[in-house]
């Protein structure tokens, strides 16, 4: 900022900036909507809701124009082919749709439509553009990773002239009804209807047409440069192929000042999808609001306008909005008592979705009795091919496994970014670095990592540092390392177009920017003024890139500095809807209209590249933090949810947020603990504090005009109430490891909604503010609103469930809420009966401290005197994990013996023992505590522990119930060693 006074502004630049800066000085203005755009401001949005408004009016006598001669439809080695034909034209024109449907080993079927005059290139594009004639058809090639081998046991059970069954999945239980005339496919489960794709007619592939001019009578020479403006007044002027049809928006369209060429005219892709009976929808994050996606028509609390995904710097978002935010997972999963099925909308252009339910008292298509709820979405994107996955679960946990097989799962992280994570913009020097940390350890508050924004460098020229203010980085990151501290620097896709500057110097000369329509490199402003962005979808920068984080060229870097991607929607201070044009081009000519939500992702990915290459011979696991992101970025790193502000409205918003991208395949993610823009009062601060030690990734962070806040700030009580959540963080630091391991596995969310859990209940569909953490039993309810005393849990099912703290024993009844005491120092836990969780209970500095400490394992007895739980470790650090370097153990209580085994069944010598392996034989089992311990064991003074073939006697101490807290036992020392079998007999 303190460089504005220099930049040289064209006047319409300066009002852009000028209107940002403002917005960000003002923490009270919220996010100006009409900065973005509504579906009727986006024409392919606007005409296929008129499109879908038709065919509802119309009614049976809607006729769609598309269907499949059944001549070219065949059938072989899992896959269906044919050519739908979309009638054009009042004489029966057809445009030809070549569609192929995959049925895939996972269960999961794959519908992707294209269009046959672009993928042979036989079109002509206007304004002599450069651009790619093809339908986009590589987001496949960016968010796919595994899962697509087709199952070629999938078998046609019935074949003729309107339409093919085709029978797959486990057991041949699955079927696909694909219907010729019209054309829908029709999704079932054990013969009930799950998902019809096309079932009220809304599909629509705008297919390619030349652009028809009249002969304009008044148009004389030398007015070719109006000629545009022209089109937009005299609409008559092009002659419509269907007289219905509104071409308004088919050539050109302004926004804000901007105009989109738009080479190719109209093309959008649109299909509407049916869940049969399923009320509730979520995921398609990122939007602020309910888990369970409201309704989109308008009508009692439903939005008015369709959920969009298009990825946008959306500073001081409104709550509650189906309006975009920075990211894009166009998966969604539909939730029923007892049934979970999902579609993946595999499409990279800007894309709105609208939601609709419909009570039907007689489904003729769905088994069952009663009224039943049907779940209408209507899916709506700008370009692209139309590729549409269908999961058919039966549980969310088949959905999200699926889902994770295709796009791949959350990476292994980094053990240290587990942690607490110390950020504002900005730490302005290297001493101000040192004495944030000092003043940590002097309040024994634990953090792993300290951040610095945008100012830390030379003028926002990426990978330099002001040297004015950071006279000594390495001086810093080393002070940082003595206590296993690490530092993250941002480093944003904008590179500041200025001569001298030799990573602008070589962005240009290597032609690895992103270029305008006319092929030049595409000039904008962000933070360093006129700046260049990065093409990350070309390889060859990509390489580029990775070269400039090597230890030797970002020079003040180390071993704990760690990255922070930032601005990838991309934020373009004067660019359309503060983004690039859609006809920029990127890497082989294809239009940023094209690719723009998966933007985000190439930067985060080139980083993520940057980082596996510092060094040679350096395997570590890369952490870069990403604001933008899409379906995929799970295997490269974290979210948080942008720039938030501190309010208790905001602080309630993130729960359901962070849940979404949970259960949508991304669950590292985080929001700004306090609050982004503003000043939290110590009480919103406190809880804030108290929500985001349940954050998967938990950062505090603030704004620059905001004053200081780091936990320390605050007077006390707050303090030491803030220290104790983050010691809480701290202490469970195995269990979340524990969490993200199994994320890593199957693409279970870390933290986890009751739906997913208890996918029976249906009282619990639409809670969204409390969640499981992992499989630990772990119920957290955080307190997000002012002067609470109390806090209403909702429970679940019959399980027994005590407090965290007190061992209370709580009088619970299924499907009804408990009111748990929440005054400011408490935070509502519960633990369900049943589990076994993994503790570290000695307070140290930093998660890297605590590598090689002993562990406490809390047992929370069930209704019959059971518990089971997990723990994974490694050396949270490098990949040797890979190579069979972790510890996996299954904990069991049954009747009276608790064992620890190897949960997967590895003999002892199954690996050749690394350092770390090593190491952790010296790490052991220290206290288990016993929730809920039996009365037989209240004579016990102590036990039998036998360990690697030898037995020893251990303490017990024995606590009788009282009162409404359970009798509980503390046996220890215990002395096993973590990663060997050993058991304890009770008897
Ligand atoms: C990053 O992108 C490249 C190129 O598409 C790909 O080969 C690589 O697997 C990606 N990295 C990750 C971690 O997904
Ligand atoms: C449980 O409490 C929540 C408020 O947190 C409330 O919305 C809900 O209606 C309550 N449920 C029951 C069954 O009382």
């Amino acid at each position: 900022m303190r460089n504005l006074g220099q930049l040289s502004l064209g006047w319409p630049a300066l009002l852009c900036i000028c209107t940002v800066f403002s917005s960000l000085f003002t923490p009270a203005v919220a996010v100006k909507e009409n900065d973005f755009k509504k579906c009727h401001q986006s024409g392919f949005c606007k005409r296929n809701r008129a499109y879908a408004d038709t065919a509802v009016a119309q009614g049976s006598s809607w006729v769609a124009p598309y269907k499949i001669p059944f001549e070219l439809a065949s059938f072989k080695d899992g896959q269906f082919q044919a050519t739908v034909l979309k009638t054009i034209d009042d004489q029966g024109t057809t445009a030809e749709l070549p569609i192929i449907i995959s049925f895939l080993k996972s269960g999961t079927a794959r519908v992707t439509v294209d269009e046959q005059v672009r993928k042979e290139k036989s079109i002509d594009l206007r304004h002599n553009s450069g651009a790619r004639k093809e339908r986009y058809n590589e987001a496949e090639k960016w968010a796919i990773v595994g899962g697509l081998a087709v199952d070629t046991n999938a078998k046609v059970s019935h074949e003729g002239k309107t339409g093919m069954k085709i029978q797959y999945g486990p057991d041949f239980t699955f079927e696909a009804d694909i219907r010729f005339e019209p054309y829908s496919i029709e999704f079932k489960r054990g013969g009930e209807s799950q998902i019809k794709l096309n079932d009220r007619g809304l599909m629509n592939l705008e297919h390619w047409r030349p652009k028809v001019e009249k002969p304009a009578p008044e148009k004389k020479e030398g007015e070719e440069g109006e000629e545009e403006q022209k089109d937009e007044e005299n609409k008559e002027d092009t002659v419509a192929v269907n007289p219905s049809e509104d071409e308004s928006t088919w050539w050109e369209e302004t926004f804000g000042g901007n105009t989109d060429s738009k080479p190719r005219g109209p093309e959008s892709v649109a299909l509407d999808v049916t869940f049969f009976g399923y009320e509730h929808v979520y995921g398609i994050p990122e939007h602020s609001g309910p888990l369970s996606l409201k309704e989109t028509r308008g009508g009692d609390g439903a939005h008015t306008e369709p959920y969009r995904l298009y990825n946008s710097d959306v500073f001081e978002y409104v709550l509650d909005s189906p309006m975009t935010l920075y990211g894009a997972i166009p998966f969604m999963q539909a939730q029923r008592k007892d049934s979970t099925v999902g579609v993946f909308w595999l499409n990279a252009a800007e894309t709105w979705i609208d939601i609709t339910k419909a009570k039907e008292s007689k489904n003729p298509l769905s088994l069952g009795i009663g009224a039943k709820t049907n779940t209408h979405t209507h899916w709506i994107s700008e370009s692209g091919l139309m590729d549409v996955f269908v999961f058919l679960g039966p549980t969310p946990k088949h959905v999200t496994k699926s889902y994770g097989e295709l796009t791949g799962t959350t990476a292994m992280p980094q053990e240290f970014s587990i942690g607490y994570h110390q950020c504002r913009w900005n730490y302005v020097s290297d001493d101000d670095v040192k004495e944030v940390d000092r003043k940590m350890d002097r309040y024994k508050i634990p953090y792993d990592v300290i951040w610095l924004d945008i100012e830390y460098t030379d003028d926002k020229k990426y990978f330099s540092w002001d040297y004015d203010m950071f006279k000594d980085p390495m001086a810093m990151g080393q002070h940082l390392d003595e206590h296993g501290r690490k530092l993250v620097v941002i480093i944003d896709p904008h590179i500041k177009n200025v001569g001298g500057y030799s990573v602008s110097d070589e962005l240009k000369s290597k032609g690895l920017a992103v270029k305008n329509k006319d092929g030049k490199d595409f000039d904008g402003w962000c933070w360093p003024g006129s700046s260049m962005w990065v093409d990350c979808f070309n390889p060859a920068a990509t390489k580029w890139w990775s070269s400039l984080f090597n230890y030797d060229k970002f020079k003040g870097t180390m071993e704990n500095t760690w990255l922070w991607n930032d601005m990838n929607e991309p934020s373009v201070f004067n660019g359309p809807e503060v983004t690039m044009p859609k006809d920029n081009l990127h890497h082989d000519n294809w239009e940023h209209r094209d690719v723009h939500n998966i933007n985000g992702m190439t930067f985060h990915n080139a980083t993520f590249e940057a980082l596996m290459s510092r060094k040679k011979g350096e395997l570590r696991r890369p952490f870069v933090l990403t604001r933008s992101f899409y379906a995929g970025s799970q295997r490269l790193g974290a979210m948080w949810t942008g720039d938030n502000q501190a309010s208790w409205e905001h602080l309630g918003a993130a729960v359901p947020m962070i849940l979404n991208q949970g259960i949508s395949g991304f669950p590292f993610a985080g929001a700004d603990v306090g609050g982004f823009f503003g000043n939290p009062e110590q009480e919103l601060q406190v809880r804030w504090y108290q929500a985001g030690s349940f954050y998967p990734f938990f950062r505090g962070h603030a704004h620059i005009d905001a004053r200081r806040r780091e936990p320390f700030m605050l007077a006390e009580p707050y303090r030491s109430i803030a220290t104790a959540a983050l010691r809480l963080r701290y202490t469970l630091l195995p269990s979340w490891y524990t969490a993200f391991y199994q994320a890593n596995q199957d693409g279970s969310p870390v933290i986890r909604p009751m739906y997913w859990t208890h996918p029976s209940e249906e009282a619990g569909f639409a809670v969204d503010d409390q969640f499981f953490l992992g499989s630990t039993g772990i119920l957290v309810k955080p307190v997000v609103e002012q002067d609470k005393n109390t806090q209403e849990i909702y429970i679940p099912d019959d399980e027994v469930y005590y407090d965290y703290f007190t061992y209370n024993k709580l009088s619970t009844t299924k499907g009804k809420n408990l009111t748990a005491e929440a005054p400011l120092e408490n935070i509502p836990i519960l633990m369900r009966g049943g589990h076994i969780f993994p503790r570290r209970d000695i307070p140290r500095r930093s998660a890297q401290l605590m590598k090689f400490d002993d562990y406490t394992l809390v047992v929370a007895l069930d209704k019959h005197g059971r518990a089971e739980g997990e723990l994974y470790i490694d050396d949270g650090d490098s990949f040797d994990y890979e190579k069979g370097q972790y510890i996996h153990r299954t904990f069991k209580l049954n009747g009276s013996t608790l064992a620890s085994t190897d949960a997967e069944g590895r003999g002892a010598k199954s690996v050749k023992e690394g350092d770390w392996l090593k190491r952790m034989h010296n790490v052991a089992v220290d206290k288990v505590i016993i929730v809920g311990a039996p009365a037989s064991w209240s004579k016990k003074k102590e036990v039998q522990v036998e360990a690697g073939g030898k037995k020893s006697t251990v303490k017990l101490e024995y606590f009788k119930a009282d009162g409404s807290r359970a009798a509980f036992a503390i046996l220890g020392r215990v002395g096993a060693s973590i990663g060997a079998d050993w058991t304890v007999d009770f008897s």
